[in-house]
C-alpha cells in the first residue's frame, strides 16, 4: 500500500519558523520519520509539500484509486479552504488530519477546520510524532 503525506504552506520553513510553536525539526526530518515508519510497517510513503493550493488539490485528485489513504497537514488552508475539503471528499480515501501544534490552544481562527469533517480523525499538539501516529493508524486500518 501507498500512503500520501501532504503538507501545506510554510511547512517548508520548519526548523527556523516559529520554533517555540513548531520545534526545531525540519520538514526533511519529518519526511525521514514518515519513510522510516512506513518501512517498518510495510507501507510506501509519498511525502509532498507545496505553497500552492492548486498543486495540493492536483495531488489529492491523483491519489484517488491509487493510494490507500492520505495524511494531511493542510497548515493555514485548514482554516480557509473549502476547495481542499471538497478535493479530499472527491478522492474517496480515508484521511487523517495532522497539526504539529495544538491549534485549540492558539488563536480562535485556528479552532475551526474545513478538513476535519471529511477526516477519519485529527491529531494535533504531538509535533512530528503526530505524523507517525497517523501512519501507524493507517497500518492498523489496512490490516482490517
Ligand atoms: C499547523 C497549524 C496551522 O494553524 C498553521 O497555519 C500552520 C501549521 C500545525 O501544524 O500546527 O501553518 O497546521
Amino acid at each position: 500500500h501507498t500512503l500520501l503525506v501532504l503538507n501545506g504552506p510554510n511547512l517548508n520553513m520548519l526548523g527556523t519558523r516559529e520554533p517555540a510553536t513548531y520545534g526545531h525539526e525540519t520538514l526533511a526530518d519529518i519526511a525521514e520519520l514518515c519513510r522510516r515508519t512506513g518501512e517498518l510497517l510495510g507501507l510506501s510513503i509519498e511525502f509532498q509539500q507545496t505553497n500552492h493550493e492548486g498543486q495540493l488539490i492536483e495531488w489529492i485528485h491523483q491519489a484517488r484509486g491509487r493510494c490507500a489513504g492520505i495524511v494531511i497537514n493542510p497548515a493555514a488552508w485548514t482554516h480557509t479552504s473549502v476547495a481542499i475539503r471538497d478535493a479530499l471528499a472527491a478522492a474517496e480515501l480515508p484521511v487523517i488530519e495532522v497539526h504539529l501544534s495544538n491549534v485549540h490552544k492558539r488563536e480562535a481562527f485556528r479552532h475551526h477546520s474545513y478538513v476535519s469533517p471529511v477526516a477519519v480523525g485529527v491529531l494535533c499538539g504531538f509535533g512530528s510524532h503526530g505524523y507517525r501516529l497517523a501512519i501507524e493508524h493507517f497500518a492498523h486500518l489496512l490490516e482490517g
